[in-house]
């Protein structure tokens, strides 16, 4: 599944309701047993390092931990796992990513491959 979208209101952040609403994907995944869920996170934090590190340094920390992210740190948290960076995910001159974007993805833990479960004949 594709995760288009998805956002919290600034004032409302913290409370639990972007962690509702990724639960509620992870839901949809399992209902119609798929493989995982992808998305595209913008990495809203980069721009606090003045440039001074690459995306790949500053999506590095903040696997590690060292460094938060508004948004990649809480998907992180959920269960993501990230892929690949994404140069151009947003316009260049976006002041928080500087462009930057990760593709990040999600493994079903109840996935079921069909026919996998079939007894042998
Ligand atoms: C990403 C976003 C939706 C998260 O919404 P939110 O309401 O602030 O998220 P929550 O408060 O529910 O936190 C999500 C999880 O991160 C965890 N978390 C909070 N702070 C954390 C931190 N410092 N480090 C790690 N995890 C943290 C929370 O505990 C929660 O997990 P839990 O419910 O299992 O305990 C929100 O930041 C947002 O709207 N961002 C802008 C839009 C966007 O770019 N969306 C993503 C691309 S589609």
């Amino acid at each position: 599944m594709y995760g288009v979208e998805s956002a919290v209101h600034p004032a409302y952040r913290g409370q639990g309701i972007g962690s509702r609403l990724m639960e509620a994907r992870f839901q949809v995944v399992r209902a119609l047993n798929l493989r995982g869920m992808v998305a595209g996170s913008a990495i809203m934090d980069y721009h606090t390092t003045g440039g001074q590190i690459s995306a790949e340094q500053y999506v590095q920390e903040v696997i590690g931990g060292q460094r938060f992210d508004t948004n990649l740190s809480k998907q992180l948290h959920k269960g993501f796992q990230v892929h690949n960076l994404i140069p151009d995910y947003l316009e260049d001159d976006d002041e928080f990513t500087m462009g930057w974007g990760v593709t990040i993805v999600w493994h079903n833990p109840d996935y079921q491959p069909y026919g996998e479960e079939m007894p042998m004949k």
